[in-house]
């Protein structure tokens, strides 16, 4: 059997690079169209005109409202509807909580979370006139488990575990499917700036002994966007080599 997500647009958010970047291109192999964001948009282009099968690229600073929401409506406009909305853009602004400033605070929580409920809240408005939607929401594990230093990105990724529940539950009579992946360490430019011994130390709690790749996780996301997936809502799929238990 195969995944097959022919005639569906996805907009996947943060796809110029690492773990979007190979969901988008996971989720065009599998037949969809696919809108390719970014906050630049010949970056976004490019990576589009890579993926090639029908992708286009659009820009959007998911930390602002006004453009999270008029992303949505330019693939609208663009590409006829949103049938599958993964809202992968995140970033980090480590420190630990007696340095955390304001800013860092507001700087993830604005990207991470608020970002994905504009999305959502978007998207969500077409999906339930056709009563079919799948909102994939790219968390982390630390939203569950907590973790130093990252209180900030912590609490936003928890925040966007609890968004997708309650999406799950106001939407499901309309046919809209909402999930969340939890990825573990995955090798990307996110985790490249850590020191080898860290990574040494990381991988040492990893049962499968390896760091993702960022084609582990949009494994995840296409299957949880396809028919297969179509009885799971309001879950976390954890895809960190066995970490957290
Ligand atoms: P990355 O830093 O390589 O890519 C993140 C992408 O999001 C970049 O293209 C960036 O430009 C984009 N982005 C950030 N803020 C944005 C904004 N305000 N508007 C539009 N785009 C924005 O990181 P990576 O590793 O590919 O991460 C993807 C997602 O996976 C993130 O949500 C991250 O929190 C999550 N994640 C990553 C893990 C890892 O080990 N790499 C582990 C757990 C979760």
């Amino acid at each position: 059997m195969q995944i097959d997500l022919t005639d569906r647009v996805a907009v996947v958010t943060g796809s110029t690079r690492g773990i979007g970047r190979a969901i988008a291109e996971t989720l065009a192999e599998c037949g969809a169209t696919v809108a390719v964001v970014g906050r630049d948009l010949a970056r976004a282009e490019a990576a589009a005109a890579e993926i090639g099968r029908g992708a286009r690229g659009f820009a959007a600073d998911i930390a602002d409202v006004a453009q999270a929401t008029k992303l949505i409506e330019d693939v609208e406009a663009a590409l006829g509807r949103v049938d599958v909305l993964v809202n992968n853009a995140g970033l980090t602004r480590d420190n630990l909580l007696m340095r955390l400033k304001d800013d860092d605070w507001d700087a993830v929580i604005d990207a991470n979370l608020r970002g994905a409920f504009a999305t959502t809240r978007a998207a969500t408005r077409g999906m339930m006139k056709r009563r079919w939607g799948r909102v994939i929401n790219i968390a982390s594990v630390v939203g569950i488990t907590g973790n130093k230093g990252q209180a900030n990105y912590a609490a936003s990724k928890a925040g966007l575990i609890g968004l997708t529940k309650s999406v799950a539950k106001e939407l499901a009579s309309r046919n809209i499917l909402a999930n969340v992946v939890a990825p573990g360490f995955i090798a990307t430019d996110m985790t490249a700036a850590m020191t080898e011994e860290a990574k040494k130390g990381m991988a040492g709690m990893i049962p499968l002994e390896r760091f993702g790749t960022p084609q582990d996780i949009a494994g995840t996301v296409a299957f949880l966007a396809s028919p297969l997936a179509g009885y799971i809502t309001g879950q976390v799929f954890v895809v960190d080599g066995g970490m957290v238990m």
